[in-house]
């Protein structure tokens, strides 16, 4: 695959089409296509309309901060009719509205997804790395992906909604339904799960506004601005879009993020020896890694995007990996360095009114992790094959073993 792709016919090109995905991410062909001028027109089979793929850091900016002229609602926010849930199930949910409504939610959620909230969870983060360590680090080894970087989001979104530990097994087969919807173009799958989830969270809503508690729940259901109140689904709705955009996506980085180390080890002794921080190596792995691969969006009026006209109607779609990589943002992109300074990228998107509303949350989970990891598992090494999903989705790592030297307890 990787050897023909510097040969590959752009002008026939279908992303639709997984056989690009199955090394992973197609870094060559996106370097390929951002050197095209222009975008790329990208037809696809049967019914299905074509779209515009977007691959410079740039284009993908003015898109994203421009929700008037470029709809999530319209046509949904996957490159097919065929994405994770239907188009009509998916403008429910504040990923997939437009404004006035995506502002109004936005809003609200923004009220409780505060700052202040998000760093009191720092205490019980560090708590839980540590844990997760723990269960480890006698053994030597471990399977990184299913026993630390799967587990740390679970259980973090698990006590921010306060539901007990051990339904996170159900939260994990939820998230990992959802990521399969996306990676096979399967709405029913996707639809089946969101609406397990809303069976789930109905009751927790329902039970949390009766007698709330301290929990991001009960402080959403409750919460008003300019007397805007989400009523008891739109709160569920939320809770069920978390699921699928703050678990996978946080897992993807921390996997994909220590496989970048492992396989450069002097960028890992950077960190190691404290010559690099961590802060800054957790914006490079976003980066590098960029677990989302697109979204897309519908033209709402004609307009132009770095010289390239669109009409009304027309589908566009965001490479974000292809934006994280474009010369443009970083020099020599290609190249994993923990060293460089708030490396900028476009992992959270490209800005704008959807730019990921658990940015911050992700950020502190993925440095704890990575402070600890540094700190008691320096030695880290691949033990294994690596094994990783198929999708045109999510950059998404299934298995990596691993071995470090054997280590004591600490709890
Ligand atoms: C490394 C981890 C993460 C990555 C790479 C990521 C990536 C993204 C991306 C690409 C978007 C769409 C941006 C756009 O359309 O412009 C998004 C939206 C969103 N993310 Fe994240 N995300 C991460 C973690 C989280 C976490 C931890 C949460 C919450 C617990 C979260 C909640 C959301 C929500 C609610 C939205 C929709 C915002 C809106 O439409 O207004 N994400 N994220």
């Amino acid at each position: 695959m990787t050897t023909s792709i510097s040969k590959t016919d752009l002008s026939t090109l279908d992303l639709s089409d997984l056989t690009h995905f199955e090394d992973g991410v197609p870094h060559e062909l996106f370097a390929q296509m951002r050197e095209q001028d222009g975008p790329h027109w990208n037809a696809l089979s049967g019914d299905e309309p074509g779209f515009w793929s977007f691959t410079k850091a740039a284009d993908i900016q003015a898109i994203s901060r421009d929700s008037l002229t470029f709809s999530s609602a319209t046509g949904g926010v996957f490159m097919t009719t065929q994405g994770a849930a239907p188009v009509e199930v998916l403008r429910e949910v504040i990923l997939g509205m437009d404004p006035p409504r995506h502002t109004q939610q936005r809003n609200v959620v923004q009220a409780v997804f505060t700052p202040k909230l998000i760093r009191q969870k720092a205490a019980g983060i560090h708590a839980t790395v540590n844990r997760l360590i723990d269960e480890v680090i006698e053994k030597g080894e471990c399977d990184f992906v299913k026993d630390i970087a799967v587990e740390l989001p679970l259980l973090v979104i698990a006590d921010m909604l306060g539901v007990p530990v051990d339904d996170r097994k159900k939260l994990f087969e939820w998230t990992n339904r959802l990521s399969l919807a996306a990676a096979t173009s399967n709405p029913e799958l996707g639809f089946g799960a969101l609406m397990e989830i809303g069976a789930y969270l109905t009751a927790i809503t329902a039970e949390r506004k009766a007698n709330p508690g301290d929990d991001l729940v009960s402080r959403l259901v409750h919460a008003e601005v300019d007397g805007e109140k989400l009523t008891e689904q739109e709160v569920t709705f939320f809770f069920a879009i978390l699921m699928f955009a703050g678990n996978d996506t946080t897992r993807n980085t921390a996997s994909g993020g220590m496989r970048a180390l492992i396989e450069n080890p002097d960028e890992y002794r950077k960190l190691i020896d404290g010559h690099a921080t961590v802060v800054n190596a957790v914006d490079e792995m976003l980066r590098w890694v960029t677990p989302v691969q697109y979204f897309s969006r519908t033209v709402m009026q004609d307009t132009v995007v770095g010289g390239h006209a669109l009409k009304q109607g027309e589908r566009v779609v965001m490479w974000y990996p292809a934006g994280s990589r474009d010369p443009e943002l970083n020099a020599d992109p290609m190249r994993f360095d923990v060293s460089r300074e708030k490396a900028p990228h476009l992992a959270f998107g490209g800005g704008g009114a959807h730019f990921c509303l658990g940015n911050q949350l992700a950020k502190l989970e993925l440095k704890i992790l990575f402070e600890e990891l540094t700190r008691r598992m320096p030695d880290m090494q691949i033990a294994g094959p690596i094994t990783h999903l198929t999708s045109s989705f999510s950059n998404e790592l299934t298995s990596m073993p691993v071995s470090f030297t054997p280590g004591k307890r600490e709890s």
